[in-house]
């Protein structure tokens, strides 16, 4: 049928030359008539190539996965359009963006202060994350050929060191884990100071006993100002996972990695066959041991193998309640206390709530937390703005918070092993290191 619809093509292209030439004069006879054409190759049947891939079992069943996503039904791509520095994350054009520019992770010194250049284009800084967003050449040969290409799998420099760390993970030889992870890492704490640069997280660790912060600083010059949003941000299992990034303080543990890091990849257990609304493409793993059971042939369930689950996770669990009891002034809590289930993801994993993000002060950023805590107990050093007179008095009123280098430190490490959500399942050894450490390096 394609044939003959080429050949009337053909045909009419010929009687419109002969048209358009015909005011010349009178026509010569016809010449011998030329000989046949080599046939050309057969095109892919498009009806026939579709079907590898558009097919209940396929992109179908697929698609069905995916709307249990939160990369489909997250909220985030859409409220965060048009922010260049959430968009290399949150945009799927922006994510793409990122990539094909190669943009570095680095810091860059700008006319007196530095600036990020983890950033994507404002013209992309847009799009749902979707297929496209990490299957880079759908409908490009229109066969299933089309699906093993990732957007990325390069080794990603980690944003949160300013690219002075890179992760690698290459367990399963197609490096999706690295895909993963370039979304999935943390970002930069930097100085609220003039110079705007990366945090020296090094200084930290090589003097823990330093002030921080205080309103009059004895150690020098404040660099950061702690606000109730100095955090991690929520993508810590990329350092967690990879071992790498965390502040690691000197203490009675060695830094090392289980042996998740350098045997699985995130798909293995985030992307096994389904189990009611986790695996596949929903990318969730709560709920679902069927990637564990592959190496640990008894861990069908959350009591089937305690050695491989609750033993494991509960151990974290205490470490993590420690460290927030001990980040304390004066018996208040450093750490805030969140128990609303819908905006505290990790609600479940401490006694007390924590959400990682700090006890202090914020009408704005916090409105209408719970807890008999309303807005932070401590007062915020850097009033906004926006706020009223009598939230600035307010305020003013309230303790002061002082901060140690060891204290600083301590809460970068909560954020990142309270938020890789799986309680050491990810890296038990080296986040049980970065927490006994932690607690050692208050003392
Ligand atoms: C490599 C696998 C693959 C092949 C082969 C393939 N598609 Fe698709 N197609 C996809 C994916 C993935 C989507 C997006 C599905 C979604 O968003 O849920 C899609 C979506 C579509 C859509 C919906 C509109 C859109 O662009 O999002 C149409 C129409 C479509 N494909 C037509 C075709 C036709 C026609 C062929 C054959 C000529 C074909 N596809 C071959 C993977 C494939
Ligand atoms: C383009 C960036 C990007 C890539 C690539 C990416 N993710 Fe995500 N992922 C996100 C964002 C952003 C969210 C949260 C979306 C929201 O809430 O709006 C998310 C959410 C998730 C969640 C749900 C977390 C929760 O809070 O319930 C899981 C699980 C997840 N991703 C796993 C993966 C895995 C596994 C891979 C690799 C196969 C991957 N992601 C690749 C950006 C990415
Ligand atoms: C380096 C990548 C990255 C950047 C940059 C980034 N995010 Fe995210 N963000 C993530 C990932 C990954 C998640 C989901 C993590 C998870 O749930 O495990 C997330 C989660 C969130 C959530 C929580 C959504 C929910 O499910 O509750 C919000 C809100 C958010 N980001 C806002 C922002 C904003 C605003 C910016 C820019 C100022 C930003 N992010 C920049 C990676 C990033
Ligand atoms: C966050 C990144 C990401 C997104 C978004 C994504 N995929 Fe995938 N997809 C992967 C990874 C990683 C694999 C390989 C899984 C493995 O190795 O076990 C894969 C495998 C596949 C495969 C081949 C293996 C199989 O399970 O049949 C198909 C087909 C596919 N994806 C289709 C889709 C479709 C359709 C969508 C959108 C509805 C989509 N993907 C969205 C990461 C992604
Ligand atoms: C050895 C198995 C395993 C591997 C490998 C793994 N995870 Fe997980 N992950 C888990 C478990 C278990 C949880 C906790 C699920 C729960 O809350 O019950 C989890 C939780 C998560 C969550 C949030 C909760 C959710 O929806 O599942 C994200 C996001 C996540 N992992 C991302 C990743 C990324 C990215 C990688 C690769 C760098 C990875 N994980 C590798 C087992 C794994
Ligand atoms: C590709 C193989 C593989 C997969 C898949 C896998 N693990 Fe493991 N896991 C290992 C190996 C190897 C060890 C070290 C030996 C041992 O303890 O069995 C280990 C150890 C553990 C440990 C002990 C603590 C540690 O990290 O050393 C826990 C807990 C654990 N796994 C939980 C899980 C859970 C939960 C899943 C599924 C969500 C899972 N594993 C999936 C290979 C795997």
């Amino acid at each position: 049928m394609r044939k003959s619809l080429l050949l009337s093509g053909a045909t009419a292209l010929l009687l419109g030359v002969a048209l358009l030439t015909s005011c010349e004069g009178p026509m010569g006879p016809a010449g011998p008539a030329g000989q046949d054409g080599v046939d050309g190759v057969d095109g892919a049947d498009a009806n026939e190539t579709c079907k590898e891939c558009h097919n209940p079992a396929s992109v179908d069943l697929i698609s069905a996965q995916f709307e249990f996503s939160k990369h489909g039904y997250g909220e985030a791509a859409f409220d965060e359009a048009g922010n260049t520095s959430c968009g290399p994350c949150h945009e799927s054009e922006g994510f793409k963006d990122v990539v094909e520019r190669d943009v570095p992770a680095t810091f860059s010194l700008v006319s007196g202060s530095y600036v990020n250049n983890y950033a994507c284009s404002a013209s992309t800084a847009y799009g749902e994350l979707t297929c496209n967003t990490c299957h880079s050449s759908i409908h490009t040969t229109y066969t299933s050929e089309d699906i093993p290409a990732f957007t990325t799998v390069d080794p990603v420099p980690m944003t949160m060191w300013g690219g002075s760390k890179t992760m690698d993970l290459t367990v399963d030889g197609n490096g999706s884990s690295n895909l993963c992870v370039k979304c999935h890492q943390p970002r930069p704490f930097t100085n609220s100071n003039t110079d705007k640069n990366v945090l020296d997280y090094d200084n930290l660790v090589a003097n823990p006993a330093d002030t921080f912060y205080a309103a009059t600083n004895p150690s020098g010059p404040n660099v950061l100002k702690p606000g109730y949003r100095t955090h991690t941000h929520y993508g810590t299992v990329g350092a967690i996972f990879a071992g790498e990034g965390g502040i690691e303080f000197e203490g009675t543990l060695s830094y090392s990695n289980s042996q998740h890091t350098s045997q699985t990849s995130c798909s293995d257990c985030h992307m096994a066959p389904m189990n009611g609304k986790a695996g596949g493409h929903t990318f969730t793993a709560k709920g679902n041991f069927n990637g564990c059971v592959d190496c640990h042939p008894n861990l069908t369930s959350d009591k089937s193998d305690p050695s491989h689950w609750s033993d494991k996770r509960t151990e974290i669990q205490t470490l993590l309640n420690d460290l927030a009891a001990t980040l304390n002034i004066g018996g208040i809590d450093i750490l805030n206390r969140n128990p609303d289930a819908e905006s505290n993801l990790w609600v479940s994993l401490t006694t007390n709530k924590y959400d990682g993000y700090l006890n202090i002060y914020d009408p704005v950023n916090n409105p209408d937390g719970v807890d008999n805590n309303p807005t932070g107990i401590f007062k915020n050093p850097s009033p906004g703005s926006t706020w009223s007179q009598a939230q600035k008095d307010f305020n003013t009123g309230l303790p002061a918070i002082v901060l140690t280098n060891a204290q600083m430190g301590a809460i970068i490490n909560f954020q990142m092993c309270l938020r890789e959500y799986s309680l050491g399942i990810h890296n038990f050894n080296y986040t049980k290191a970065l927490l006994t450490n932690s607690l050692a390096a208050l003392d």
